[in-house]
Protein backbone atom coordinates (compact mmCIF):
# COMPACT_ATOMS: atom_id res chain seq x y z
CA UNK A 1 0.00 0.00 0.00
CA UNK A 2 1.34 3.95 -1.00
CA UNK A 3 2.08 5.36 2.54
CA UNK A 4 -0.17 7.97 3.86
CA UNK A 5 1.08 11.43 3.84
CA UNK A 6 -0.08 15.07 4.75
CA UNK A 7 2.87 17.40 3.55
CA UNK A 8 2.70 21.02 4.37
CA UNK A 9 4.97 23.64 1.93
CA UNK A 10 4.95 26.55 3.61
CA UNK A 11 6.32 28.41 1.17
CA UNK A 12 8.54 31.80 1.82
CA UNK A 13 6.55 32.06 5.10
CA UNK A 14 7.51 31.25 8.63
CA UNK A 15 10.04 33.12 11.44
CA UNK A 16 11.35 31.32 14.44
CA UNK A 17 8.22 32.55 16.26
CA UNK A 18 5.81 30.03 14.29
CA UNK A 19 7.69 26.97 15.46
CA UNK A 20 5.55 27.54 18.51
CA UNK A 21 2.64 26.10 15.49
CA UNK A 22 5.00 23.04 15.38
CA UNK A 23 4.73 22.51 19.08
CA UNK A 24 1.10 22.84 18.89
CA UNK A 25 0.90 20.61 15.35
CA UNK A 26 2.61 17.70 17.91
CA UNK A 27 0.79 18.57 20.79
CA UNK A 28 -2.56 17.29 18.70
CA UNK A 29 -0.80 14.88 16.21
CA UNK A 30 3.01 13.46 17.65
CA UNK A 31 1.86 9.77 17.38
CA UNK A 32 0.11 10.08 14.29
CA UNK A 33 0.16 6.82 12.23
CA UNK A 34 0.61 8.52 8.75
CA UNK A 35 3.53 10.49 7.39
CA UNK A 36 3.19 13.91 8.31
CA UNK A 37 5.86 16.22 6.46
CA UNK A 38 6.55 19.63 6.88
CA UNK A 39 8.61 21.73 4.55
CA UNK A 40 9.61 24.82 6.38
CA UNK A 41 11.57 27.47 4.65
CA UNK A 42 15.71 26.41 4.72
CA UNK A 43 15.42 28.77 7.71
CA UNK A 44 13.69 26.72 9.58
CA UNK A 45 14.89 23.43 8.85
CA UNK A 46 17.63 22.84 11.47
CA UNK A 47 15.45 24.02 13.73
CA UNK A 48 12.76 21.66 13.27
CA UNK A 49 15.35 18.72 14.00
CA UNK A 50 13.57 17.64 17.53
CA UNK A 51 9.61 17.55 16.12
CA UNK A 52 8.56 14.04 15.52
CA UNK A 53 7.73 14.74 11.66
CA UNK A 54 9.50 14.24 8.75
CA UNK A 55 10.89 17.44 7.64
CA UNK A 56 11.90 18.69 4.10
CA UNK A 57 13.27 21.20 1.89
CA UNK A 58 11.41 23.04 -0.70
CA UNK A 59 13.83 22.76 -3.41
CA UNK A 60 17.68 21.60 -4.19
CA UNK A 61 20.31 22.37 -6.13
CA UNK A 62 20.77 19.50 -9.20
CA UNK A 63 25.06 19.80 -7.92
CA UNK A 64 26.67 18.26 -4.94
CA UNK A 65 28.03 21.43 -4.17
CA UNK A 66 30.32 24.24 -5.63
CA UNK A 67 30.25 27.85 -7.39
CA UNK A 68 25.68 28.33 -7.09
CA UNK A 69 25.75 31.64 -4.83
CA UNK A 70 22.18 31.43 -2.81
CA UNK A 71 21.12 28.05 -3.87
CA UNK A 72 21.02 24.67 -1.30
CA UNK A 73 22.47 21.13 -1.76
CA UNK A 74 20.29 17.96 -1.39
CA UNK A 75 23.12 16.95 1.03
CA UNK A 76 22.85 19.96 2.95
CA UNK A 77 19.43 19.69 3.65
CA UNK A 78 20.12 16.03 4.76
CA UNK A 79 22.75 17.12 6.83
CA UNK A 80 20.69 19.47 8.82
CA UNK A 81 17.79 16.82 9.35
CA UNK A 82 15.65 16.77 6.18
CA UNK A 83 14.62 13.90 4.57
CA UNK A 84 12.44 14.89 2.25
CA UNK A 85 12.55 17.97 -0.71
CA UNK A 86 10.30 19.05 -2.86
CA UNK A 87 11.51 19.37 -6.39
CA UNK A 88 9.35 21.14 -9.66
CA UNK A 89 6.90 22.83 -7.58
CA UNK A 90 4.99 25.25 -9.93
CA UNK A 91 6.39 28.50 -8.54
CA UNK A 92 9.63 26.93 -9.28
CA UNK A 93 9.04 26.42 -12.71
CA UNK A 94 7.58 29.75 -13.39
CA UNK A 95 9.45 31.91 -11.29
CA UNK A 96 12.40 30.27 -11.66
CA UNK A 97 11.87 28.86 -15.47
CA UNK A 98 12.77 24.89 -14.13
CA UNK A 99 12.31 22.74 -16.79
CA UNK A 100 11.72 18.92 -16.79
CA UNK A 101 15.22 18.42 -17.60
CA UNK A 102 16.36 20.22 -14.50
CA UNK A 103 13.67 18.59 -12.16
CA UNK A 104 15.03 15.11 -12.90
CA UNK A 105 18.34 16.07 -12.00
CA UNK A 106 17.21 18.01 -8.88
CA UNK A 107 15.70 14.58 -7.99
CA UNK A 108 18.43 12.08 -8.71
CA UNK A 109 20.70 14.66 -6.26
CA UNK A 110 18.35 13.77 -3.60
CA UNK A 111 18.38 10.25 -4.25
CA UNK A 112 22.34 10.73 -4.08
CA UNK A 113 21.59 12.72 -0.59
CA UNK A 114 19.37 9.65 0.60
CA UNK A 115 16.43 12.44 0.25
CA UNK A 116 13.01 11.31 -1.25
CA UNK A 117 12.14 13.53 -3.61
CA UNK A 118 8.48 14.67 -4.09
CA UNK A 119 7.85 15.22 -7.99
CA UNK A 120 5.51 18.22 -8.63
CA UNK A 121 3.15 18.39 -11.90
CA UNK A 122 0.18 19.75 -12.63
CA UNK A 123 -1.55 21.87 -15.68
CA UNK A 124 -1.92 25.16 -16.07
CA UNK A 125 -5.97 26.72 -16.80
CA UNK A 126 -4.93 27.01 -20.33
CA UNK A 127 -3.91 23.96 -20.80
CA UNK A 128 -6.85 22.31 -18.88
CA UNK A 129 -9.04 24.52 -21.40
CA UNK A 130 -7.61 23.71 -24.27
CA UNK A 131 -8.02 19.65 -23.07
CA UNK A 132 -4.40 18.88 -22.54
CA UNK A 133 -4.18 18.17 -18.95
CA UNK A 134 -3.36 14.43 -19.31
CA UNK A 135 -0.52 15.30 -22.24
CA UNK A 136 0.69 17.50 -20.08
CA UNK A 137 1.19 14.73 -17.18
CA UNK A 138 2.58 12.47 -19.26
CA UNK A 139 5.16 15.34 -20.52
CA UNK A 140 5.87 15.73 -16.91
CA UNK A 141 6.09 12.57 -15.85
CA UNK A 142 8.55 11.40 -18.54
CA UNK A 143 10.82 14.38 -18.26
CA UNK A 144 11.10 15.48 -14.87
CA UNK A 145 10.46 11.26 -12.82
CA UNK A 146 14.11 9.84 -13.48
CA UNK A 147 14.27 6.22 -14.73
CA UNK A 148 16.17 5.17 -11.54
CA UNK A 149 13.18 6.32 -9.36
CA UNK A 150 11.10 3.73 -7.29
CA UNK A 151 8.38 4.04 -4.70
CA UNK A 152 10.71 4.72 -1.69
CA UNK A 153 12.63 7.18 -3.12
CA UNK A 154 9.96 9.19 -5.00
CA UNK A 155 6.63 10.22 -4.29
CA UNK A 156 4.86 12.45 -6.81
CA UNK A 157 2.30 15.39 -6.57
CA UNK A 158 -0.27 16.28 -8.42
CA UNK A 159 -0.99 19.91 -8.06
CA UNK A 160 -2.77 21.74 -10.89
CA UNK A 161 -1.50 25.20 -11.38
CA UNK A 162 -4.78 26.68 -11.61
CA UNK A 163 -6.23 25.53 -7.93
CA UNK A 164 -2.66 26.71 -5.78
CA UNK A 165 -4.08 29.48 -3.99
CA UNK A 166 -7.08 30.37 -5.57
CA UNK A 167 -9.75 28.20 -3.41
CA UNK A 168 -10.57 26.29 -6.86
CA UNK A 169 -10.47 23.01 -6.57
CA UNK A 170 -10.81 20.69 -9.09
CA UNK A 171 -14.11 17.98 -8.99
CA UNK A 172 -13.51 14.93 -7.68
CA UNK A 173 -14.04 13.38 -10.94
CA UNK A 174 -11.33 15.23 -12.66
CA UNK A 175 -8.62 14.55 -9.69
CA UNK A 176 -9.58 10.84 -10.33
CA UNK A 177 -9.15 11.16 -13.75
CA UNK A 178 -5.63 12.51 -13.40
CA UNK A 179 -4.52 10.28 -10.46
CA UNK A 180 -5.77 7.17 -11.97
CA UNK A 181 -3.64 8.75 -15.13
CA UNK A 182 -0.35 8.67 -13.21
CA UNK A 183 -0.59 4.99 -11.21
CA UNK A 184 -0.99 3.72 -14.46
CA UNK A 185 1.93 5.43 -16.48
CA UNK A 186 3.89 4.33 -13.26
CA UNK A 187 2.43 1.20 -13.12
CA UNK A 188 3.67 0.78 -17.09
CA UNK A 189 7.41 2.21 -16.25
CA UNK A 190 8.13 0.95 -13.07
CA UNK A 191 7.78 -2.28 -11.14
CA UNK A 192 6.15 -0.59 -7.93
CA UNK A 193 4.12 1.45 -9.90
CA UNK A 194 1.74 1.08 -7.65
CA UNK A 195 3.35 1.81 -4.47
CA UNK A 196 4.16 5.06 -5.28
CA UNK A 197 2.31 7.45 -2.86
CA UNK A 198 0.42 10.32 -5.36
CA UNK A 199 -0.70 13.39 -3.41
CA UNK A 200 -2.55 16.02 -4.37
CA UNK A 201 -2.19 19.57 -4.12
CA UNK A 202 -3.95 22.71 -4.09
CA UNK A 203 -6.70 24.41 -1.78
CA UNK A 204 -7.05 21.80 0.15
CA UNK A 205 -8.86 22.82 3.16
CA UNK A 206 -10.63 20.96 6.28
CA UNK A 207 -13.84 21.35 4.76
CA UNK A 208 -12.82 19.47 1.10
CA UNK A 209 -10.10 16.93 2.48
CA UNK A 210 -12.16 14.09 3.23
CA UNK A 211 -14.02 14.40 0.06
CA UNK A 212 -10.25 14.34 -1.59
CA UNK A 213 -9.18 11.60 0.29
CA UNK A 214 -12.07 9.45 -0.83
CA UNK A 215 -10.90 9.52 -4.53
CA UNK A 216 -9.15 6.00 -5.41
CA UNK A 217 -5.02 6.80 -5.85
CA UNK A 218 -5.01 9.44 -3.40
CA UNK A 219 -2.35 9.13 -0.70
CA UNK A 220 -2.46 12.30 1.12
CA UNK A 221 -2.21 16.25 0.01
CA UNK A 222 0.41 18.71 -0.36
CA UNK A 223 -0.85 21.59 1.34
CA UNK A 224 -0.25 25.61 1.08
CA UNK A 225 -1.69 28.10 3.30
CA UNK A 226 -3.61 25.47 5.02
CA UNK A 227 -0.37 23.95 6.50
CA UNK A 228 0.71 27.14 8.42
CA UNK A 229 -1.23 26.93 11.15
CA UNK A 230 -2.18 23.77 13.14
CA UNK A 231 -6.25 24.89 13.63
CA UNK A 232 -6.13 24.25 9.51
CA UNK A 233 -3.95 21.63 9.02
CA UNK A 234 -4.88 19.54 11.77
CA UNK A 235 -8.88 18.46 10.11
CA UNK A 236 -6.88 17.71 6.99
CA UNK A 237 -4.46 14.90 9.03
CA UNK A 238 -7.30 13.55 10.97
CA UNK A 239 -9.29 13.13 7.45
CA UNK A 240 -5.99 11.33 6.00
CA UNK A 241 -5.76 9.44 9.32
CA UNK A 242 -9.86 8.33 8.29
CA UNK A 243 -9.31 8.07 5.41
P1 LIG B 1 -2.42 25.97 -1.44
O1 LIG B 1 -2.81 24.83 -0.53
O2 LIG B 1 -2.18 27.25 -0.70
O3 LIG B 1 -3.38 26.11 -2.59
O4 LIG B 1 -0.99 25.59 -2.08
C1 LIG B 1 -0.82 24.34 -2.64
C2 LIG B 1 0.62 24.16 -2.93
O5 LIG B 1 1.18 24.80 -3.82
C3 LIG B 1 1.38 23.22 -2.09
O6 LIG B 1 2.64 22.97 -2.62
Amino acid sequence: MPRKIAAGNWKMNGMQSTLSELQRLEDKHGDADIAILICPPFTLISACEDTPFDIGGQDCHAAEAGAHTGDISAEMLADVGASYVLVGHSERRTDHGETDALIAAKSKAAYDAGLIAVICIGETLDEREAGTTLDVIDAQLAGSVPDTADALTTVIAYEPVWAIGTGKVPTTDQIAEVHAHIRARLQDRFDDGSEFSLLYGGSVKGSNAADIFGVPHVNGALVGGASLTTADFSPIIAALEAA
